[in-house]
């Protein structure tokens, strides 16, 4: 029997792509940058499923050119903003995302940048670097620090219950906001509070929800002119829950101390963007997940997603089940 047909928009770890050649005939894209737009929609045409990664933007355009034999599409992240999750739904095309694997990595990673920025590693290793170290000092770089600050946690679902957990450590306070969590809870300490409360008490501000059209520019100059002059912020979740400009005059201004993204609008930020030139800003290039043995398991996920959806089955992580009503 003919073997599925299948593209994979990127090489992902071979724990992923072992599973996928063996199941599928499998069209899997070389090279280092993804499909552009024509690519895609050329590679994708005629297949039964695809594996897609947080650069392609999926719509019903992709959809459609596939055709409609196209029976799942499976996303290589936890989040699925590049995914017109409405259009495949009316497709009734399962969608398949790769929860809970990157939780501790991606909670690892934000408290690595809280760290970093608080006491400004990034600026004091460029200082080694300059030849600035001339002698020990007792006002030479001085920092905020972690322990018996607040933590202000902005969305509490996985991750931000795992960015609790590791705040138990360091002895701080932590407070959340999140719409849609109503649970107290008592075993992390972590108490409940409103979006301005947050924003008015955290020494730290580490973002956490996915990107909708209500978390879209959420942390805009409105929101930095109620945080603290010390505050740092964080985003490992999406970039555009924070509008560039207003975090560009907020740290410009030094209003806040600093900041840490591992993501940001656009990805990648050009190399003119003004928010390269401040020295209070610490840019990563959106690897918060990226553990070894983490992406192994995303693409050994995603390919799970994958095969099971081009065999007809019931994937193991589909953000869209209402397909199988
Ligand atoms: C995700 O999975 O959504 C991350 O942003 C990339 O690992």
């Amino acid at each position: 029997m003919a073997k599925p047909k299948v593209f994979v928009t990127r090489l992902i770890p071979e724990k992923g792509l072992d599973l996928i050649r063996e199941a599928c005939e499998a069209d899997v894209w070389q090279a280092e940058l993804p499909p552009t737009r024509a690519e895609l929609l050329r590679h994708v045409h005629g297949v039964d499923g695809f594996l897609c990664l947080l650069t392609e933007q999926i719509d019903g355009e992709v959809m459609d050119e596939a055709g409609p034999q196209l029976k799942v599409i499976s996303n290589h992240a936890v989040g699925f903003d590049n995914i017109d999750v409405g259009a495949a739904t009316a497709r009734k095309i399962p969608v398949g995302n790769t929860p809970e694997v990157l939780t501790d990595a991606t909670a690892d990673f934000a408290f690595a940048l809280m760290m970093a920025v608080a006491r400004r590693i990034p600026e004091a290793e460029r200082y080694v670097h300059e030849g600035k170290w001339k002698t020990w000092g007792p006002l030479t770089l001085l920092g905020g620090e972690l322990t018996g600050g607040t933590l202000g946690l902005i969305g509490f679902g996985r991750i931000g219950k795992a960015m609790a957990r590791r705040a138990l450590g360091f002895e701080m306070r932590v407070i959340y906001y999140d719409p849609g969590e109503t649970q107290p809870s008592p075993e992390l300490k972590a108490n409940r509070v409103d979006f301005e409360t947050l924003l008015a008490e955290s020494d730290f501000i580490s973002l956490h929800t996915p990107l909708t059209p209500d978390t879209r520019h959420m942390i805009d100059s409105e929101a930095f002119s109620k945080m603290k002059p010390n505050a740092v912020l964080v985003n490992t979740a999406r970039g555009p829950v924070v509008d560039p400009q207003a975090l560009y005059e907020a740290l410009k201004e030094k209003r806040i101390f600093g900041a840490g993204l591992d993501v940001t609008e656009p990805e990648p930020l050009p190399l003119d963007s003004p928010l390269l030139g401040l020295d209070n800003l610490l840019i990563t290039p959106h690897i918060a997940s990226a553990g070894r043995a983490t992406r192994a398991q995303m693409a050994w996920m995603a390919a799970r997603n994958l095969i099971a959806g081009v065999m007809g089955e019931r994937l193991p992580n589909c953000v869209n089940p209402q397909v199988y009503k």
